[in-house]
């Protein structure tokens, strides 16, 4: 088949850029360059590339010979201690993109903007749920905001379109990144197991019978290409999940079984400060079960794993209009969460 479409992955290292990078690549019309600092190794119609966004000029000569891009799927991050410093660097990687591709890409077709839940105020506190596409703004600063609103000032008068892409938690088995809950949970079930013990649920009280939903990356992929490619979801957003909702009392005991362990009643603690001092125990958990030796530190963001257990508010979206718009797909979270523990005992990263 001819290939049709050049698509140019921002943050193709990331959970949801990775599993974006696979999913595309997977396609027979669509020939694929992902972008990160860290690049990658390049497979049959997917080629890396190393560049620094945060360098205007550094974005503007490396990506210039990109001519053929004709879809920017943009899920790079830069993560900062506070709501206002993530406004700068998170913007400024956008604009560099865009100021070096579009110039040169004259076939450019679709900017996909990856955005989140924060976009309704669900950092903040309890936000209105479920939060829909059309629910009113709230105080910035809020970088998911500022990257919208730009992408809707330069399309103006263009013959490209844009999407954004609202997702829940991400589901996904990306190594070395930050928000990555499956690995949080893996990791800590993990050793869990190893020292004897039941898998204690460690969020604040109120959080274990919160609604909540997730977002499976795969899933999450299939349908940023969608709403990329179908002409009706020109400059619109959508929120993306899997299609139910769960509360921690019902799911958690279902996962800990699957690691064949027992629960015991939830104990709040900081992930982030009892997990610090178990380096050295992951070491040795390697090494008896033959796992690869991915560090620790890259494994598990125990600060993210706090932040999402700390929701002791309902935490959901209405993702009907997907499904109004054309997109059908759905995944069972606790179906997810088995494949992705699967995923990671298959690539030795657990035992
Ligand atoms: N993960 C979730 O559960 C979740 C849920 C809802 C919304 N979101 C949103 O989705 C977006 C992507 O999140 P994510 O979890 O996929 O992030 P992530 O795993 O941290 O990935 C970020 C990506 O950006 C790249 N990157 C960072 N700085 C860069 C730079 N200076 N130049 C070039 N590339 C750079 C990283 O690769 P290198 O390190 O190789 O540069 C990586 O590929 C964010 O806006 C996030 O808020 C995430």
């Amino acid at each position: 088949m001819t290939t049709t479409n050049t698509a140019l992955v921002v943050g193709a290292n990331g959970v949801i850029g990775s599993s974006l990078t696979d999913h595309l690549s997977t396609l027979a019309n669509w020939q694929v360059t992902g972008l990160s600092r860290k690049g990658g190794v390049n497979k049959e119609r997917l080629e890396y590339l190393s560049v620094d966004l945060l360098n205007r000029e550094e974005s503007i000569e490396k990506l210039k010979h990109l001519s053929n891009v004709t879809h920017i799927f943009y899920a790079a991050f830069q993560d900062r201690p506070t709501w206002a410093e993530l406004v700068p660097p998170n913007l400024a990687m956008l604009q560099h993109v865009v100021d070096a591709i579009e110039p040169v890409a004259g076939n450019l077709q679709h900017i996909s903007l990856m955005q989140g839940y924060k976009v309704y105020g669900a950092h903040l506190g309890p936000f209105k749920t479920p939060a829909r596409e059309s629910d009113a703004g709230h105080m910035p600063p809020e970088f998911n905001i500022d990257q919208q609103q730009f992408l809707e000032e330069r399309q103006k008068g263009k013959s490209w379109t844009w999407s954004a892409i609202r997702p829940s938690v991400v589901g996904g088995t990306a190594l070395g990144n930050p928000m990555n809950l499956a690995m949080v949970i893996a990791v800590y079930a993990s050793i869990s197991k190893e020292l004897g013990l039941p898998l204690r649920f460690p969020g604040k009280p109120g959080a274990y019978n919160k609604l909540l939903e997730m977002t499976d990356a795969t899933l999450l992929a299939k349908a940023t290409v969608w709403a990329a490619t179908d002409p009706r979801c020109a400059n619109q957003a959508f929120n993306i999940t899997n299609g139910d909702l769960f509360r921690w009392e019902e799911l958690w005991p279902k996962l800990a079984a699957w690691f064949s362990l027992d629960t015991a009643p939830p104990l709040p603690m900081s992930l982030q400060v009892i997990m610090s001092d178990k380096a050295a125990l992951w070491k040795t958990i390697q090494e008896k079960y033959g796992l690869e030796k991915h560090s620790y530190a890259s494994l598990s963001s125990w600060t993210f794993g706090d932040a999402v257990f700390g929701w002791d508010y309902d935490m959901f979206g209405d993702s009907s209009k997907s499904h109004r718009f054309g997109f059908h797909e759905y995944i069972e979270t606790e179906q997810m969460f088995y494949q992705l523990f699967e995923e990671l005992r298959l690539k030795k990263i657990i035992p």
